[in-house]
């Protein structure tokens, strides 16, 4: 089986990728956003000036190799944490790149060359054989949307635990069941058409049953599934894998635990919180009693457009493994926007507006939200923020400052742009 997958990703390495757009835009997302793992995985607390270690397994095109990488370099040229005064961590610890497919690698060795990154170190090999392959330990390992494309995602997720130092973790991302209605039929129709004939034939044959969809097929109705509108790699992955299957929320917790790790959480969190959705009182009582992890269950089934599940695990879940803003010298830290603009856009109607595949959604955000933002940079601790503000209005103890920067995060980290870091 493994034979067919690698076939399929030397023909259409996924996601197409283009190595000269580097010089305009570095791809981003989750899981593996350094910022969002140092909060998950490392209380905000990992200094990565000191040497770390990461794994890129099933790395494909280059997408979470080459955001860790830089990011990494980033870091140790700013300094970030104690300053650098190890030789090696200039260059931003050290990325290993592992894919079965040599032409997945060839784009993602382009890409970083284009970067002039000097931190990634690329592996030819399955992820299954992790052990024979001498690649040493690892503080953090990204596998996205690899899994279920294995016969048996446990195996290869035990074997990943394997590398896994007893303080590091993982970024996953798997299937999600209910998003991907209407996938498995149109799968099996294609096989039924075309399944005997080469990738390329089928891919026509895909693109020709496609156009002839009538309105009440269920991948017609989702409208959660676009994207074989783009390349046929695209498409290939989505309609005509030899290989994949999809995960309910239970059904991750019980691979994780299968594997001797421990789930941390769901990104992005709001989208696993039934409170998202659903707003009548009674409801919410009744779902009073249920566990985070019924909780994201019972949301899942609600929202039904999950495609996919981004999850970190650890091998040991402690109390303080996710960052907490409790402390007066947390640093707020915004992933993609910027404070200040923020803020302005948040100011008339005090809420934010935010969009889950397709459903739109607005958060309501305290009132003095527009005046926290501007100062969120990425290096003023909350004790700064706070005494800035008491400055201007001295009602505005920590006491209170506080009630109000926690329901700002409450809505802007449960949406994944807002992380906790602290001085290291
Ligand atoms: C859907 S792509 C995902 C690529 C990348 N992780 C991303 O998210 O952009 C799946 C990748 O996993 C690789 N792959 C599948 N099975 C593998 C295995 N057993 N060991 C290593 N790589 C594998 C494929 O070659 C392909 O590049």
């Amino acid at each position: 089986m493994t034979d067919s997958v690698r076939d399929q990703y030397e023909a259409y390495p996924y996601p197409s990728r283009d190595p000269a757009e580097e010089a305009t835009r570095l791809v981003v997302g989750s899981p593996s956003n350094l910022m969002e793992l140092n909060h998950y995985l490392y209380a905000g607390r990992r200094d990565f000036s000191r040497p770390f270690r990461a794994l890129v397994a099933g790395g494909g095109t280059g997408d979470a190799a080459i955001m860790l990488a830089q990011q990494l370099s980033d870091a140790a040229q700013a300094g970030t944490g104690s300053p650098g005064s190890n030789p090696g961590a200039k260059r931003g610890g050290e990325v290993v790149y592992l894919d079965l497919s040599q032409s997945s690698r060839s784009v993602a060795e382009a890409r970083a060359g284009a970067r002039g990154l000097t931190n990634i170190r690329f592996v030819t090999g399955s992820l299954l054989e992790v052990g024979k392959l001498d690649l040493g330990v690892f503080d953090y390992i990204d596998c996205c949307g690899v899994l279920h494309h294995l016969k048996e995602p446990a195996a290869g997720l035990s074997a990943l635990a394997g590398l896994l130092k007893d303080d590091g973790g993982m970024g996953l991302m798997v299937y999600g069941t209910l998003g991907r209605d209407g996938v498995y039929p149109l799968q099996e129709m294609l096989r039924r058409l075309a399944g005997d004939q080469p990738l390329a034939e089928q891919v026509t044959l895909a693109r020709r049953l496609l156009g002839n969809l009538p309105a009440s097929n269920l991948f017609a109705r989702n409208p959660v599934l676009r994207d074989h509108g783009g390349s046929d790699a695209e498409l290939v992955d989505l309609l005509l894998h030899s290989q994949d299957r999809a995960y309910l929320v239970e059904e991750v917790a019980a691979l994780v635990e299968g594997c001797g790790l421990k789930l941390v959480t769901f990104i992005e969190p709001l989208r696993y919180d039934p409170a998202t959705y659903v707003k009548d009182p009674v409801l919410l009582k009744a779902l009073s009693g249920l566990s985070p992890l019924e909780r994201a269950a019972f949301a899942e089934k609600l929202a039904g457009n999950l495609k996919t599940h981004v999850f970190y695990v650890t091998k040991n879940l402690i109390e303080d493994t996710v960052a907490s803003p409790a402390g007066r010298d947390a640093v707020p830290c915004l992933r993609v926007m910027q404070g200040p603009q923020l803020a302005k856009a948040v100011q008339r109607d005090l809420s934010l507006k935010g969009e889950f595949d397709g459903l739109a959604l607005q958060f309501p955000l305290p009132r003095l939200a527009p005046a926290i933002l501007p100062w969120i940079d990425g290096q003023t601790p909350l004790s700064k923020i706070q005494e800035t503000l008491q400055d201007l209005d001295p009602r505005h103890d920590w006491a209170r400052f506080k009630v109000q920067f926690d329901q700002l995060y409450a809505v802007l980290n449960g949406l994944n742009h807002l992380f906790i870091r602290y001085p290291v």
